[in-house]
């Protein structure tokens, strides 16, 4: 896909993958005006009028295809920086003929922090999102600061026709949970940016699934426990 600096591009038919060469490079002044960067995410569509949810670490893209089939009428961006799964999640979408679909591969925070504009996306979903168990890798996690900051700028404000745009996390991994609940405490209690919600199952998950992710699935004939939350933006 051939993306011009505005973030436009010439929509050919059955396009489904940006590779991170076909962002433009950052400006040079981008430390001084965060704005220089800005893609609009929704113009890759050929509804770019619909409402967009963003997939963070789409992996093989299974959530992405189950519902994307099923919301023909909103657009889903599954970002996903290991190239393996990227590629593979690509082909599954070509394969499934889904025109509401964009598979972007890239460091998911960066994007939203550097190129994604404020009040853009109606849901960001965060699925089994690798837990970096080491204490000196803990940086590393999708969940901290950077992120719920430009998550919060990123979703859409509550409109008189519309709830405000919401996160949605997943984790079967106690101790990242957490962390994350120590991050929630801040940006819920004390920031007052979202408030908790509880967790219900997209339309395509399962009987019995919270999302129906690949890693669900095999965790759950792990027997694992799982933690869910939603986050729905305020002011
Ligand atoms: C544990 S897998 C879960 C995949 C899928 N969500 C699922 O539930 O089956 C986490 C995925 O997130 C991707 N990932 C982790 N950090 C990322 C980041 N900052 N940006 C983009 N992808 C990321 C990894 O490459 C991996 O494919």
């Amino acid at each position: 896909m051939n993306l011009s600096r505005s973030g436009k591009l010439d929509p050919a038919p059955g396009m489904v993958a940006i590779a991170p060469e076909e962002l433009p490079p950052l400006p040079d002044d981008i430390l001084t005006n965060p704005e220089a960067a800005r893609i609009d995410p929704r113009l890759w569509f050929t509804h770019p009028d619909h409402p967009l949810e963003i997939e963070i670490g789409s992996g093989k893209g299974t959530f992405l295809v189950q519902q994307a089939a099923i919301r023909p009428e909103t657009n889903y961006l599954g970002i996903e920086w290991a190239r393996e799964y990227f590629t593979y999640a690509c082909d599954r979408v070509r394969r499934h003929n889904l025109r509401n679909v964009r598979l972007l591969c890239a460091d998911a925070v960066s994007f939203l922090h550097w190129r994604a504009p404020d009040a853009c996306c109606r849901v960001i979903h965060l699925y089994f999102s690798d837990p970096w168990p080491k204490k000196k890798h803990h940086k590393n996690r999708v969940v901290r600061d950077e992120f719920l900051e430009h998550a919060w700028r990123v979703l859409e404000p509550q409109t008189p026709d519309r709830p405000a745009g919401e996160l949605r996390i997943v984790t079967d991994h106690d101790d990242y949970w957490q962390w994350m609940e120590r991050h929630f405490t801040r940006w819920c209690d004390e920031l007052g940016r979202f408030e908790r919600e509880p967790f219900h199952a997209p339309d395509s998950a399962r009987e019995g699934e919270l999302v129906g992710t690949n890693f669900e699935r095999k965790f759950r004939q792990e027997g694992r426990a799982f933690h869910a939350v939603t986050l729905r933006r305020r002011g």
